[in-house]
């Protein structure tokens, strides 16, 4: 009998978090059994992240960022690069991505915002100062948004948004835990559409 050894191209995926790593963790879980999707590093610029405890506690490699290098220097693109890193997933990261990344990973870097942008994105609009101008400005929708990234803070192609209601009675923390169920529920899926598409694989 003459077996043929089919090999699936694994596309690893590099996770940039400095939170607690809700949406990472959700990422983890859904790629454990992807037979082409690896979660093969979790990168921070906070030493103390929560979500370098879920990067150990499932046993993948981390890497912790120095602004001048990430900056100023090579930008850490040999150690993606040693890592086999394809694409990047950025889940709450606040540093803005350098235009070398950028360049190296053409439409290969997205992520996600915690409300309908253009409104309430830019430099400084992250966790609850997102929902806190959001019901500020009496909004009664807010929801999250997947984007390619290109060099400026939460500008690129949208690839995704879903929506939820904002009620009077809306604290900045109960809005927080509404986007954080639209992020769990779609996140996870929407990446690995975006990855499909990418590399023609569906
Ligand atoms: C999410 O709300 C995401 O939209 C924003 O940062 C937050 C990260 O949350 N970019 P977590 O650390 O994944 O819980």
């Amino acid at each position: 009998m003459v077996y043929i050894l089919v090999e699936t191209k694994q596309y690893n995926l590099a996770i940039f978090a400095s939170g607690t790593g809700s949406n990472t963790k959700k990422i983890i879980e859904f790629f454990e059994a992807s037979s082409f999707i690896t979660i093969a590093l979790i990168v921070s610029n906070k030493p103390e992240a929560g979500v370098l405890d879920i990067a150990r506690a499932n046993s993948i490699s981390t890497l912790i960022l120095e602004k001048e290098r990430f900056f100023k220097g090579d930008a850490y693109e040999p150690v993606l690069k040693e890592f086999g890193i394809d694409f990047l997933v950025l889940a709450g990261f606040l540093w803005k991505i350098p235009a070398h990344l950028i360049h190296i990973y053409p439409t290969a870097i997205i992520n996600i915002h915690p409300a309908l942008l253009p409104d309430f994105g830019g430099k400084g609009m992250y966790g609850n100062h997102v929902h806190e101008a959001v019901i500020n400005a009496k909004k009664d929708k807010s929801g999250i948004t997947i984007h390619f990234v290109d060099e400026h803070y939460d500008h690129g192609k949208h690839i995704f948004q879903a929506t939820c209601s904002v009620l009077p009675t809306d604290t900045p923390e109960t809005l927080a835990n509404k986007i954080h169920q639209l992020e769990h529920e779609h996140f996870p899926r929407i990446i690995e559409e975006v990855v499909l598409a990418k590399y023609n694989l569906q």
